[in-house]
């Protein structure tokens, strides 16, 4: 069913174009419904909306952004502090932004003038687009087989949060990417289905995606994750990230955390599935990550399903669950520190146990395109 989906993000031509083109997760899924960026300060909007989400394709929206602010005309440094300051914690749209930047002034300074530069600019963006496709596919492959060592004889009950497939990506996707290889080969018992407050991207997003592809899923409310975990139903958790510090630290979304403090006490591997682009080494630690603080009235309102997007910026569109003026706590990620993540699985390969040294040697530009860093088990 996987070629039926709607694209997250696709960049259109004249004569529609040129425009970036989003599928409106907030809208998902209930409707796939598409959001056209006709200009930088729109896709901004989108980003901050969550229209488009998750941090691969965070990244693509970044480089295609600036794509689109040269293509247009606009002033690409200004289009490119906007994207990039659009939400924090991501650092992959920073990548996407610095990467497509770089192909422009590179073009100009090589001579070419605006269309020729903007074109450059364009190609940057679709070569990051397959880059992510490809290592969408490099880790479903590592992370399946990492799993068939750590857990051999199939039958996997897997607990995954938020929504890493389809969506968050030009491919296949990260945690859910390797959800999907299990599934092809027949080890799925179950995939677990944390429901993600206060967005809900996994009852909305990743159940579209499974239900998709015809997984036996669950969907739960993120405190039943105890419980679970209590009565030996979980196998494995695995989630995507949004930021990976130097030191193994993984910022990903609120109520990640929790749920590897649960593994550690219950015996289960937790596992994070992310490209090398999601690795800061300029980030040193877990508390050097700048973790983004949403609108309070995403907890204390939930979402109307038949109002066009989740919280728009002017319509009430959520139902109130909190006495009027009350004050919320909503921070969009929390951090996981390395020693309670049992492996990072990257398109290159895997990082088990998670430590400075073994990330830095992973994804150091250097090191062969298939490895195991940290026990040797796999070292190609
Ligand atoms: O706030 P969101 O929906 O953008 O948060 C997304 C996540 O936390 C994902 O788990 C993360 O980006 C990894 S997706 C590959």
């Amino acid at each position: 069913m996987a070629d039926q989906y709607v694209p997250a993000l696709r960049w259109e031509e004249p004569p529609e174009g040129p425009v970036v083109v989003l599928l409106d997760q907030t809208r998902l899924p209930a409707e796939e419904v598409e959001v056209v960026c006709t200009d930088v300060p729109a896709l901004v909007g989108a980003i901050r909306t969550l229209a488009v989400r998750g941090a691969p394709v965070l990244g693509l929206a970044g480089a295609y952004g600036v794509a689109l602010a040269a293509a247009r005309g606009f002033d690409v440094g200004e289009a490119a502090r906007q994207l990039s300051g659009a939400r924090p914690t991501a650092v992959n749209l920073r990548y996407g932004v610095d990467r497509a930047v770089r192909a422009h002034r590179a073009a100009l300074a090589d001579g070419a003038d605006a269309a020729q530069a903007a074109a450059t600019t364009l190609a940057e963006a679709r070569a990051l687009h397959r880059e992510d496709a490809d290592a969408s596919a490099r880790m479903a492959e590592h992370g399946r087989a990492l799993l068939e060592e750590l857990l051999p004889g199939g039958g996997l009950r897997l607990l995954t949060h938020c929504n890493t497939g389809m969506l968050v990506s030009g491919g296949g996707g990260t945690a859910f990417g390797v959800v999907r290889a299990v599934h092809h080969g027949g080890e799925l018992r179950r995939l677990w289905v944390d429901e993600t407050r206060p967005l809900l991207q996994g009852a909305r997003l990743t159940s579209y995606e499974a239900a998709r592809e015809e997984m036996p899923y669950s969907v739960l409310t993120d405190g039943a994750a105890g419980s679970l975990f209590a009565a030996g139903e979980v196998d494995a958790v695995l989630i995507g990230a949004d930021r990976i510090a130097a030191d193994g630290s993984v910022a990903n979304k609120v109520g990640s955390y929790p749920l590897a403090v649960l593994a550690r006490h219950h015996g289960v591997p937790f596992v994070v599935v992310a490209p090398v682009t999601t690795v800061d080494p300029a980030t040193p630690d877990g508390a050097a990550i700048e973790i983004e603080q949403r609108p309070g009235r995403e907890v204390t309102e939930i979402p109307v399903p038949a109002a066009p997007g989740l919280f728009p910026e002017e319509t009430p569109a959520g139902v109130p669950v909190a006495p009027v003026g009350a004050q919320a706590y909503n921070p969009a990620f929390d951090v996981t520190p390395p020693e309670l993540v049992t492996a990072v699985v990257t398109e290159r390969g895997v990082v088990s146990p998670v430590t400075a040294a073994g990330l830095a040697e992973l994804c150091s530009p250097s090191r062969p395109a298939t490895s195991r860093s940290g026990n040797g088990m796999m070292n190609s």
